[in-house]
């Protein structure tokens, strides 16, 4: 509703500056400074700014004036290579849509099918936003033309699969909040080039989620698989990877094995989870972790490997049954070994009665106000 809200404003933004659409562009397309704004459309195919009215003049439609008549579906937007078709109750992707288009921007319909042909000629299109319809189905060739697209955002839809036959060229795919049960094996072969992948929301399980799935996203560096019914941490994930966000699911221990290979990973989220146990060794298989998100499970003690671990600095364990906390729990036990110095300890919401843990356990850490120990923040 947001993003809606964001992209009508910054639409009308551009309809009364015709000049000024980088904000859109750069918003859409913001690590792409190349390629960020296409050559304006000649003088002749441009659209003629609104010119505001009196009070209560009447609403002359402004295209008749047009002399090429420009390619433009009708009642969508065409401004420098970006089709804005959002939040038009449209049932199918609608004809016409001009063959230069970087950007197609569909969400907010009512579209239920993606067909063959909907798509073709499109070999320019880099962003395609599909989010919120009622997509049940798409043709397995209908994004074949797709060949230079990077971004596509299928969030918010009803499909029962991750599409078969994405294009190879996709770094980004967005499709959370759907009705997606299985991950195959098969389903990211040969995407080498996704370094976002955002799949939450579904009702997975583990069962549906073969291992090595992900193994082909080579360059892959942030995975989110949140709030689904998965048990385990997927085995298999790519070494390229730096953030990891499982929050709020079933998983039920940390295994060493799990985290094998993530040589790069900085970032761990297992909020929400019914984590009792995390393995010895697990942490030793992720030496550049700087933050480790567990509060929100069932640990009975602090994981352990944090007093040999270099580079962690933020760890969360509020709202566990952690019952006791030892001065060796976090820190190493002398003061000059290379270990990078805590600024974020969570342990609130604990079993353990805070005036019990000793001050020196705390002892490579920043600063005193980067422990949150007491029970006073209670959710
Ligand atoms: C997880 O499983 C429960 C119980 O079967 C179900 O109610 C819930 O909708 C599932 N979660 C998701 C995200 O599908
Ligand atoms: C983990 O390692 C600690 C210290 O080396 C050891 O005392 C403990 O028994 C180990 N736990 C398991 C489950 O192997």
């Amino acid at each position: 509703m947001r993003l809606a809200c964001l992209t009508l404003l910054l639409v009308s933004v551009c309809w009364a500056l015709p000049f000024r659409q980088s904000v859109f562009l750069d918003f859409m397309m913001d690590d792409e400074p190349g390629s960020a704004l296409p050559e304006p459309l000649p003088p002749s195919t441009r659209r003629p700014p609104k010119i505001p009215k009196g009070p209560g003049a009447p609403e002359i439609p402004e295209f008749t004036d047009i002399p090429l008549g420009p390619v433009c579906p009708f009642r969508c937007q065409c401004h420098l290579r970006v089709v804005q078709c959002s939040d038009l109750g449209m049932k199918n992707v609608p004809e016409d849509i001009p063959v230069d288009a970087t950007l197609l921007d569909l969400q907010n319909n009512k579209i239920s099918e993606i067909r063959e042909n909907d798509f073709k000629g499109l070999k320019g299109l880099h962003a395609l936003i599909l989010v919120n319809n009622k997509i049940t189905i798409i043709h397995a060739k209908a994004f074949a033309p797709l060949v230079s697209l990077q971004r596509l955002y299928l969030s918010k839809n009803l499909l029962k699969d991750i599409p078969a036959n994405m294009p190879k060229s996709l770094q980004e795919l967005r499709i959370h909040e759907n009705q997606i049960s299985k991950i195959r094996k098969a389903t990211f072969a040969g995407m080498a080039h996704v370094i976002v992948m955002e799949l939450g929301s579904n009702p997975l399980t583990s069962s549906g989620v073969d291992g090595g799935a992900f193994a082909d996203l080579k360059r892959v560096s942030y995975i989110r698989i949140a709030d689904t019914n998965i048990t385990a941490i997927p085995k298999g994930l790519p070494s390229s990877l730096s953030e990891l966000h499982l929050d709020g699911n079933k998983i039920t221990k940390v295994t060493a094995d799990s985290l094998k290979g993530l040589k790069n990973l900085a970032k761990l989220g297992l909020s929400h989870n019914e984590i009792s146990v995390v393995e010895n060794g697990s942490l030793a298989m992720v030496p550049h972790l700087r933050e480790l998100h567990l509060d929100s499970n069932a640990l009975t003690a602090v994981p352990p490997g944090l007093p040999e671990h270099k580079y962690i600095q933020v760890i969360y364990l509020h709202s566990n049954k952690i019952a006791a906390v030892g001065t060796e729990d976090f820190c190493p036990p002398s003061y000059n070994t290379k270990k990078a110095m805590y600024s974020g300890i969570s342990l609130f919401s604990n079993p353990v009665p805070y005036w019990e843990v000793q001050p020196i356990t705390f002892r490579c850490v920043f600063d005193r106000s980067a422990i949150q120990l007491g029970n006073y923040r209670k959710k």
